[in-house]
């Protein structure tokens, strides 16, 4: 499929916010660092540019490194643009979501999640269109607690709780206007799915994937390391 014929048929765009200080994990920015063959950016959109719905990808990224980032990216298609992030998660996606031109569905993925595959995208993907809004999430199985640095406090039931995860998909108008919204209220959430769900707007779950991990914490890093080899021979 050329990228004209792609063009005619696609029908969502994705947003990757790439432009976090990654201060949790220390070191170089661990979505430009490299994880196997690619950083976790790239890995992310070479997954995202094969799925013949996707004819429009925004990397949002620092600011700084935008020309470098349009370089690594630029032999991957000719539908990918990158522009510049804000000072929080919520304000990159709200910059990639203002690129003209938007496809009717957006896929909102965070740049540290590189083992995103077929079977989670078309999952997202099918619920988006039918829902208007959907996400990837599994079942908390550990025991949850608040606690400070050094003891417990009190427990939360587990049951009914789920980690989120991305990517997260919306038709468009439903995501603009959470943003908007959010922007005007001064509403800050740590993902999509709670700007649009703020005001009772169903959000469809659907499974989400043991895979998919958020490279976070330095331990975090390792664990892509191990899990990379197994991934790339799949
Ligand atoms: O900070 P958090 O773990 O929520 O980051 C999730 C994603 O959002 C990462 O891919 C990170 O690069 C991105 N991000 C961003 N702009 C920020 C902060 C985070 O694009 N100011």
């Amino acid at each position: 499929m050329t990228s004209e014929d792609r063009q005619e048929t696609a029908d969502f765009s994705v947003v990757i916010p790439a432009a976090g200080s990654g201060s949790r994990i220390g070191g170089t920015r661990k979505q430009f660092r490299k994880l196997g063959r690619y950083n976790p950016l790239l890995h992310c959109v070479r997954a995202f540019a094969v799925h013949p719905r996707i004819a429009d990808i925004i990397v949002v990224g620092p600011e700084k490194d935008l020309s470098e980032i349009e370089f690594f990216l630029s032999d991957i298609a000719n539908y990918i643009r990158v522009v510049a992030g804000g000072s929080s998660r919520q304000e990159s996606v709200f910059n990639g979501l203002s690129a003209e031109g938007l496809l009717d569905y957006v896929l909102i993925h965070d740049a540290v999640r590189p083992f995103v595959d077929d079977a989670l995208l078309g999952r997202v993907m099918a619920a988006t269109v039918e829902h208007g809004a959907a996400a990837p999430a599994i079942p908390v199985y550990d025991s949850v607690r608040r606690g400070d640095d050094d003891t417990f406090g009190r427990p939360i039931p587990r049951e009914g709780l789920f980690r989120v995860q991305t990517p997260q998909g919306f038709h468009k108008e439903v995501i603009v206007s959470a943003h908007k919204k959010a922007r005007e209220d001064g509403w800050e959430g740590t993902d999509d799915v709670s700007l649009v769900s703020r005001f009772g707007r169903p959000v469809y779950k659907v499974d989400g994937s043991g895979w998919n991990l958020k490279i976070t914490a330095p331990d975090d890093w390792e664990m892509a390391e191990a899990l990379w080899s197994y991934w790339e021979q799949r």
